[in-house]
């Protein structure tokens, strides 16, 4: 990962609904470089790509997504049209043609996250570039590492800058992805230096990403990856 990174922020949210097939799709067309998804746990146990605990403000149905069946999520419908998708769905449209930025949005996801990542490179001929995991359940990162230390950790933070790089430093993580708010120049090479790339979220206006770009950050995850 040498280049300037363009990651689509839930799919590209800006242009289609967020977490769906259709944005992944559309992030893909636009040409970002990688995509970057939220995951919960359906109560029989399957990854779900979906930001929120519930599926109030998403859907057409009601309650928290850890408390529905597969078969029940997918019965309520994003937009009238679009099915929530399994992680497993998302890899498959993606296929290798981005990586995946997978953020653990709690603990309980993150040895099926693992156990997914695995199957994907022994069963499909992806690789460890191809995925990185990032959560700000700090404990969730570290299950990851313990479980597996070849897969690439981004550390979220949108506080404290010096305990994110205290912690990436602590597991080998790849990435720190900082609010983009908490970033000057300083900042940025002090986590680079310790060899760490830099990946701030969510990045969409055209003043901001200029200026963040300007403190030569390594990547940028925006729910308008064109505008990168
Ligand atoms: O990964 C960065 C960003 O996605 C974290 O915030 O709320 O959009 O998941 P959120
Ligand atoms: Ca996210």
């Amino acid at each position: 990962m040498n280049t300037f990174l363009k990651i689509a922020h839930r799919g590209a949210k800006g242009y289609e609904p967020e977490n769906t097939l259709k944005a992944f799709q559309k992030a893909l067309d636009l040409n970002a470089d990688g995509v970057e998804l939220d995951v919960h746990l359906s109560a029989d146990g399957h990854l779900m790509v979906f930001h929120d605990e519930t599926i109030d403000r998403m859907t057409n149905g009601k309650g928290l997504v850890n408390a529905l069946s597969l078969s029940e999520l997918k019965s309520f419908l994003i937009d009238g049209q679009y099915e929530i998708p399994t992680l497993n769905e998302v890899l498959d449209l993606v296929n290798k043609k981005g990586m995946i930025n997978i953020e653990l949005k709690n603990f309980e996801t993150s040895e099926k996250v693992v156990a997914l990542i695995e199957d994907y490179i022994v069963e499909k001929n992806w690789n460890y570039e191809h995925f990185i995991v990032s959560s700000f359940d700090w404990n969730a990162l570290q299950k990851v590492h313990d479980l597996n230390s070849k897969i690439q950790i981004g550390v979220l933070t949108e506080d404290d800058l010096d305990l994110a790089l205290a912690f990436a430093e602590n597991i080998q993580a790849k990435a720190i992805h900082p609010d983009y708010l908490l970033l000057n120049s300083e900042n940025v090479k002090k986590m680079q230096d310790k060899g760490f790339l830099v990946l701030p979220w969510t990045v969409n206006t055209e003043e901001e990403i200029r200026k963040i770009k300007s403190y030569n950050v390594d990547g940028i995850i925006s729910d308008f990856p064109d505008k990168l």
